[in-house]
């Protein structure tokens, strides 16, 4: 079976990815320009489905070992709900620039699936603040 260490390297490499995750597709908007382009798009979508890995194998080690329910394991409530607002966040926002980059939709409808990308990332990068912040809480 998978030992803690090598458990607890997932979730750092995954973490890791997150914050070039969101380095790569923030720093380029903040830096006043309009779309990803270039090295920035490169790398946002290199570390993707790195980071999609790294995300769906530590969800199922952290249910495994947290347990499902609100109520089990030693994490507080809040943490736990934090969590799984993030993972369900996950979906809309792979779906929606999944969606958005090929020619199934109309381009005002890919306009509004960048939007959904970006708010959706903004909601999950304000969520691993608050846990981070409230993990610290035992129940
Ligand atoms: C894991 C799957 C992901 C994929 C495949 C992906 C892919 C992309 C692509 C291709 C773009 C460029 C869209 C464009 O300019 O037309 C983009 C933009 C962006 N991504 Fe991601 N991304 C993913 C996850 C994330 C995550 C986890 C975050 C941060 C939490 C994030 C934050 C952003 C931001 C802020 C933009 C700029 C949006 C805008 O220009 O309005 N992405 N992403």
């Amino acid at each position: 079976m998978i030992g803690n260490f090598k458990r607890n390297m997932g979730y750092i490499f995954g973490f890791m990815s997150f914050i070039i995750m969101i380095i790569t597709g923030f720093l380029p908007l903040i830096l006043g320009e309009k779309v990803l382009s270039g090295w920035w798009m490169i790398s946002h979508a290199t570390v993707a489905p790195v980071f999609s890995i790294f995300l769906a194998v530590g969800a199922l080690f952290w249910v495994k070992s947290t347990g499902f329910g609100f109520n089990n394991g030693s994490e507080s409530k809040c943490a736990k709900k934090i969590v799984w607002v993030f993972l369900i966040l996950f979906i809309p926002n792979t779906l929606s620039i999944l969606f958005s980059m090929n020619t199934w939709f109309p381009s005002a409808t890919q306009y509004s699936l960048l939007s959904i990308h970006f708010y959706t990332a903004i909601a999950m990068f304000v969520l691993a603040g608050l846990y981070l912040n409230f993990s610290h809480n035992k129940k």
